[in-house]
């Protein structure tokens, strides 16, 4: 009896083998996967649909990684492409993936990769580069070409879906003692750059050695950003409408930064209080008070603007003042956007020294997770309405 099942079972696998051999083979026959995508240049128009599956073998040189997708993070960028206000398909599609923070396990490597193995956690940089100088050393954050690819945003598909493959200089390995903090890798490797890009910019002051910092917004850049100066030793005041004490003033003075709120005390009675800024990162969203944070810069100091803010909204300054003001100052405005590997590098790093220092603060940041793909109007949902929401993230799939 036992053989005649097992001479059954037998033939049955090889029935099973001889009709999907053929299928595979024909072309029409392609592997799909799942992905959350919008129709860009459509408003609210994110959908779930199915995308073939990626394989190793599109990225050359044996090079390429095969990531399951774990989770991954939306943010106001995700918001403003499903509004239709910023982000484009890739050529030839009229959709695009979403998800540009990601968090995954390695599944594969190519024959030629020697910075991760299966089993490895990671996480992916965003932008790829195009043909500047700047692109073919590795700093495709800084391209000098009008258009710039960046996955999940423009022009290439995101990770908001079940697995990915590039090349191994795009993907960074996560350590395992952070894996509880997933998607945050992608916003520090901003917060990170950010940072970096006002030292680097203020060497011009030869002997400049900040003591103050302001940051605006408490969303997740401005606490990442308040993290990374802290580590530096700055004095750190992080500023956000809302009066506390609530989530965020609990993370910013867990990391023996001072959490001002300004609806009781505005920029301009801070600064007068506590003296100007040498340093102030804006992470608000908010196009006007980037401008207003122009008066709160100290002599000689550095103001990084971060904010993607893709609508149309037009503001007025006190442009004299401010042009007095900032020519007396000698001080100095940059811009800030992506990140490339060694941001990511750099940023997971101070995230292993900020979890050392104020253990358990940073996780505070990961408020609402979303169950499965399928959940992606409920993902919207939460980065539209809910004001509450620090962090919407997707919970893809388990190991
Ligand atoms: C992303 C960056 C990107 C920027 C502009 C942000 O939300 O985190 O990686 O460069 O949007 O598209
Ligand atoms: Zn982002």
């Amino acid at each position: 009896m036992h053989d005649l099942l097992a001479s059954l079972h037998d033939e049955t696998y090889k029935f099973a083998i001889l009709l999907v051999i053929p299928l595979i083979r024909t072309s029409n026959f392609d592997l799909t996967m799942k992905a959350i995508a919008v129709r860009p240049g459509t408003p609210n128009s994110v959908h779930e649909r199915d995308i073939p599956m990626p394989t190793l073998e599109i990225i050359p040189d044996g090079k390429g990684i095969l990531v399951k997708v774990l989770k991954v993070g939306v943010d106001a960028t995700d918001r403003e492409i499903n509004d239709a206000l910023y982000g484009n398909p890739p050529p030839g599609d009229d959709y695009l993936v979403l998800g540009h923070e990601s968090f995954g396990v390695v599944q594969a490597v190519g024959p030629n990769v020697r910075s991760v193995k299966p089993g490895d956690y990671v996480t992916a940089t965003v932008r790829r580069p195009g043909g500047s100088i700047y692109d073919q050393i590795g700093t495709y954050d800084m391209t000098s070409e009008e258009t710039y690819y960046e996955r999940g945003i423009n022009l290439l598909h995101g990770y908001l879906t079940e697995y990915f493959v590039d090349h191994e200089n795009y993907i960074v390995r996560v350590p395992k003692g952070l894996k509880h903090l997933h998607v945050l890798m992608e916003p520090m490797s901003c917060a990170a750059k950010a940072i970096q890009q006002a030292y680097e910019a203020q060497r011009r002051m030869k002997v400049w050695s900040p003591k103050r910092a302001f940051v605006l917004g408490a969303g997740q850049i401005g606490l990442l950003s308040t993290l990374v100066l802290r580590l530096k030793g700055l004095e750190v005041f992080t500023l956000a409408r809302a009066k506390g004490p609530h989530l965020k003033s609990s993370i910013v003075e867990g990391m023996e930064a001072t959490y001002v709120s300004t609806s009781e005390t505005t920029l301009e009675e801070l600064a007068k209080k506590v003296g100007k800024a040498d340093l102030i990162i804006d992470a608000t969203g908010s196009s006007s008070i980037a401008f207003n944070a122009m008066e709160a810069l100290g002599h000689n100091g550095v103001l990084v603007w971060t904010s993607i803010t893709g609508g149309k909204h037009v503001t007025e300054v006190r442009s004299d003042k401010i042009n007095i003001e900032w020519v007396l100052g000698n001080k100095l405005l940059v811009g800030s956007v992506n990140a490339n590997r060694e941001h990511f590098e750099s940023g997971i790093k101070d995230m292993a020294v900020g979890e050392v220092m104020y253990p358990s603060v940073l996780e505070k940041i990961l408020t609402n997770p979303v169950d499965g793909l399928s959940n992606y109007k409920e993902m919207m949902r939460l980065l539209v309405e809910d004001n509450s929401a620090l962090k919407v993230y997707v919970n893809v799939a388990d190991e």
